[in-house]
Parts: C-alpha cells; structure tokens; sequence
C-alpha cells in the first residue's frame, strides 16, 4: 500500500491546538501553522480502523491491559533499535512531558536541582520549574562547518561533570534524538555521558519520543543500551505518538532497567494510578507497532527527507541568509536566521507578521535558540512551498525597507 502525504486535510472542527491557539499564541490567527509539533498528515488507516472495530462495541467500561502491547513495545524496539527491553521493565505512562513531572516529584527533592542542556524542548526547564526545583544549564556547544555555517550541537562534558560533581544535582533531562536541532547522539557521546552520571549518582531521563523517525541514514541509539552504566542511572521515556500522529490519544512507555529504580518509579505511579492507560491507548499502540506500521513509517521518512530537500533547496536559492540545520531525525528543522543581521525580536516579527507564520520562536529553547526558527515540515509540500515563498517575500521587503 502506498500512503498519501501530499493530501491537504482540513483540521477545522478537530480542536487541534496547532489552529485553535494561534490568536493566544501569537496575537492573530491568520497564519500558516508551522509550531505544535504534531503533522498535518492522516493519522494511518489501520490504526483508525483498529479504535473503530473497538467503537463497534457498546459499552466502554474498564478495561484490562491487554498482554500484547508489552510483547509488541519489546518486539519494536528490539526490530528497530536492536534493544533487548525484557517486559517487566515497561510501564504505561500518560504522556512524556508528564512523566517528567511525575519522575521530579518521586526522585527529585525540593532543595535539589535539574540539569538541562540547551537550547532544548522547553517543558525540561518549565516543569521542574512550575513543579519548584531549580534547573541548572548546562549549553550545547555549536559546531561549524569549513564555511562557518553551523553543523551540529556538541555536549561540554566538562560542564557536565562539574554540575554532576555538585550532589544538589539529581537529575538530567536528556533530549535524545534532540528537539529542536533534530540529533541523534552517538554512542561514545551517550557513553561518555551515563559514564558522568553514574559516576555522581545523577539519574538520567532519556526522552527518546522521536527515535522512530531518523533520517538520511542516521540511526538512533537508545540511551540505555550503550553500556550498564546507562542503562542502571536512566529512565527511557519513549511513545509512538510523533511518528504515527497520534500525539491526542496519548500513549507513551517507561523502560526502566535498574530494579531499584524500577520499584522506586513504579509504585510511586501504581500509588495513584497513573499507570493505568485509557482504554484507546493500548489499541492504538499496538496497531502503530505493527508491520503495516513499519511500511507507514518507511514511507512517512521518505516523505520527510524530501521535505528536508525541498527547504534547503529553497533558502540555498532564495534565502541564502536563512541556514536550515539538516535534521538527523523527526520532522523538525532548526532554521539559523542570525544571516538577516536582525535582532531575535524582530525576526519573531518578520515570520509572524511579515510572513504570517506560525513558528515556534529559537529562544524559547534557551537564550542560545535567539536568532534561530524551529519549523515543522511534517505537512504536505505544497503548505512548505506556500510557507517559503511568504518567508522569501516578507524578507525581500524588510531588505527593501532597509
Ligand atoms: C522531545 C519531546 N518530548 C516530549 C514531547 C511531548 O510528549 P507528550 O505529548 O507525550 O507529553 C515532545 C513534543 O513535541 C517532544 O518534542
């Protein structure tokens, strides 16, 4: 079967926040919507089909865990990332951002701190920070290319060490692949990393929500199975929600090696319940992790490198200014705008009321995302190409005015 991701789908009447929260978010919501990072594509047939068989039956009460999405979370992660994860090591988590929230308040006491390494997903700093522990950063460091254009993002391992050092520091929040500069870490990185933390008793979240969808021949490498040492000072966060669209059903997954940790986590969930998924949520995994899904996702990479082709294509002939980071994995690409020689406010003003784009703004990632865009190109190329040309002509006209 060959899946249609050029299909424009019209999400009016779905309440996606994507539409619904442009006038809160940015003051008007007359612009194209390029932020919230979920994809204007279908979300695959066999997984609607599969909540609609269970629709078919009337009464939804609860409903036991059914044995197979354990045995399909194993199956999936070891076909794809060769990741023997035994199945007393998972557990159901409602969503990622809340098992964050749910790892500081049962690991994290209120005088110890968090270790961030920006520019990152946002929710690292603000939940801990709305949950009140303090968060401690730790940059990236930019790498450059012969050209000067920027290659890739680092980790300073010495930073890392000294925070580590410091016992107030309990936990670090690891974006693996990383949002928003779309990495996948290495081995030897992941290494060196679980080699600090284990060293200092530092536990390691390692969010691996966009592992399934690495590009261009990039290979994720879960945190855990790099070395013992990783895979006893992390918890693994990970889900299908990104690669199938299916971010609204929420159904994410725990993998927790080390038993202590395990029995810490778990019964800390178990107390209130909060491992107990919806009744839709199983249906859809084990759908998503599927061969048919595999086909999906095969497709969906392809669709995607060639949207990653069709931006950089774009800015190299009409915005030679704007420098897209290829994205080694997900359907995020982080655009260096610092070529405009504008000032970080008003390039948020350019794209919102120059281009009427949604986009979400570089710093909000961290004071070192100022300069920089992040654009979501999970959407059919015509809504890119009708983005880069209202990019391309809100830049001509402040070049222009200037
Ligand atoms: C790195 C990362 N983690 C977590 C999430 C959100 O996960 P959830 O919806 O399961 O809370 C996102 C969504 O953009 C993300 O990019």
């Amino acid at each position: 079967m060959t899946y249609d991701f050029d299909r424009t789908i019209d999400r009016t009447g779905s309440g996606d926040v994507k539409h619904s929260k442009l006038k809160e978010f940015f003051g008007r919501d007359d612009l194209l919507p390029l932020w919230v990072a979920d994809m204007e594509f279908a979300t695959p047939p066999f997984i609607i089909e599969a909540l609609r068989r269970r629709l078919d039956h009337p009464i939804l009460g609860y409903t036991v865990v059914p044995e197979e999405l354990w045995s399909c979370i194993c199956r999936w992660l070891l076909d794809r990332h060769g990741w023997h994860v035994k199945r007393d090591w998972l557990a159901f988590i409602p969503g990622i951002v809340k098992g964050i929230g749910m790892v500081v308040h049962a690991f994290v006491g209120h005088d110890e701190r968090v270790i961030i390494q920006p520019p990152v997903y946002h929710p690292f700093r603000l939940v801990p920070q709305d949950n009140g522990r303090e968060v401690v950063m730790n940059p990236l460091i930019e790498q450059h290319d012969d050209e000067g254009q920027l290659s890739g993002y680092a980790m300073d391992f010495e930073g890392l060490e000294a925070l580590a050092r410091d016992p107030r520091n309990r936990l670090l929040i690891l974006a693996n692949p990383h949002n928003p500069a779309g990495l996948t870490w290495d081995a030897q990185t992941l290494r060196h990393v679980a080699d600090i933390c284990a060293a200092n008793d530092v536990l390691v979240i390692s969010d691996e929500i966009h592992c399934d969808m690495a590009l261009f021949g990039h290979h994720h490498i879960p945190f855990a199975s790099v070395s013992e040492a990783a895979a006893q000072c992390s918890i693994t966060f990970s889900a299908p929600s990104k690669t199938f669209n299916i971010a609204g059903v929420v159904s994410s997954y725990a993998v927790v090696p080390n038993p202590q940790l395990r029995e810490r986590f778990f019964s800390w969930m178990n107390a209130s319940e909060f491992a107990d998924p919806t009744l839709f949520a199983p249906i859809a995994t084990i759908a998503a992790f599927s061969e048919e899904g595999e086909v999906w996702r095969r497709q969906l990479i392809g669709y995607l490198e060639d949207n990653v082709r069709f931006v950089e294509e774009y800015c190299r002939r009409h915005l030679p200014m704007i420098h897209p980071l290829r994205p080694q994995a997900s359907f995020l690409i982080w655009l260096d705008c610092r070529g405009l020689g504008i000032s970080h406010e008003a390039l948020v003003d350019l794209f919102v009321n120059g281009a009427r784009l949604a986009l979400n703004e570089g710093a909000m990632f961290g004071l070192e995302g100022r300069g920089f865009m992040r654009l979501n190109i999970g959407s059919p190329r015509v809504m890119l190409q009708q983005a880069m040309e209202r990019l391309c002509t809100a830049v001509k006209e402040v070049g222009s005015q200037g």
